[in-house]
């Protein structure tokens, strides 16, 4: 009997070491580091330095570093590393709210890089090639064009955006997690794309210049964000006359009948469900017209806008 129990315990233990091991093997490896070189790495931030604003000097354009290592800050000196295929521009002072800690380490990015296709799903969403046919309906990208990618992420729709806009082109994926921006770099390498600056920043203080922008697309974005209404002000602030905005969100339906658990989830999580019916308002006075949105199910939505030529 007792034999048996140690032969039962011998097994389980080996069970769970085995499946420890497994675990470990799972583990986030970026193995492959983005290393396009350093005339890429000059070329691509002397080509973003007119579009970018550092937070220690947000009205002159920053100096590119001969090296390609970063961006100096011409009102202090302060030099901003590009480290890895990501310049972080992010302000010292930000505190990171629930849901941004909870994106902020390696083994959730690595799952959300992994799985968010089934995610989606579970959600009744549909899947990524399609999303991406679906917003880009509405973006309309094309060579040339100067995206910004908010909220990039791991950078699936960064690699989308930047296949269609080619070499005159450029894509800033700017997202507040270094853990995504690590895997959204390695994406970004594993294709190759020069025309793809990924940026350590805050949707709500956009390292950005005025006007510079020709789309915006926030997929999965907007409900993270503490207070939606300024990174609305800063996304128009960036975006040139006649910029299209796109963004899908976790949303709010009007007479939502989850409003209760929705609600919940802000109160535990700063889990923001976006009354999307509400948005109308706000992006009016902000300059924006026709405004589209939608909800695909229960929990999510997609909108689209049109900043005003002026
Ligand atoms: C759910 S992921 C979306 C990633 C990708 N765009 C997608 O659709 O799969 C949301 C992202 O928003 C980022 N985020 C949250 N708050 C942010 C902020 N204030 N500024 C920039 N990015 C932010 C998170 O770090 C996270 O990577």
């Amino acid at each position: 009997m007792q034999l048996k129990a140690l032969v039962r315990l011998g097994a389980s233990a080996a069970f769970l070491a085995g499946g420890y091991r497994l675990w470990q093997k799972a583990q986030p490896q970026i193995t492959q580091q983005p290393d396009l070189g350093i005339e890429w790495s000059q070329r691509l931030l002397t080509r973003a330095a007119p579009l970018v604003r550092l937070p220690t000097a947000p009205d002159q354009p920053p100096d590119v570093l001969a090296d390609g290592s970063g961006l100096r800050c011409p009102a202090t000196g302060r030099i901003y590393p590009f480290h890895e295929g990501v310049l972080d521009l992010l302000p010292d002072e930000i505190v990171l709210t629930e849901t941004q800690h909870v994106l902020n380490t390696p083994t959730t990015a690595w799952i959300y890089d992994r799985f968010r296709d089934m995610l989606m799903r579970l959600f009744g969403l549909p899947e990524f090639a399609v999303e991406v046919t679906a917003i880009q309906r509405a973006l309309r990208v094309e060579p040339g064009d100067v995206l910004l990618d908010l909220a990039c992420g791991h950078g699936n729709f960064t690699v989308e955006w930047a296949k269609r806009i080619g070499s005159a082109g450029l894509v800033i994926g700017l997202d507040i997690s270094p853990a995504m921006l690590a895997r959204a770099a390695t994406h970004v390498n594993r294709w190759g794309l020069e025309n793809v600056l990924l940026i350590r920043g805050d949707a709500l203080r956009l390292p950005l210049a005025d006007r510079g922008i020709t789309k915006v697309n926030c997929s999965g974005g907007f409900h993270q964000l503490p207070d939606l209404n300024q990174a609305l002000r800063e996304i128009a602030r960036v975006s040139a006359p006649g910029a299209t905005l796109t963004a899908s969100t976790f949303a709010a339906g009007p007479n939502d009948r989850r409003a209760a658990l929705k609600d919940w989830f802000r109160r535990h999580f700063a889990l923001h469900f976006v009354p999307l019916a509400e948005l109308d308002e706000p992006l009016a006075a902000l300059g924006y017209s026709e405004y589209r949105w939608s909800l695909s199910g229960e929990w999510f939505g997609y909108l689209a806008a049109q900043r005003s030529q002026a």
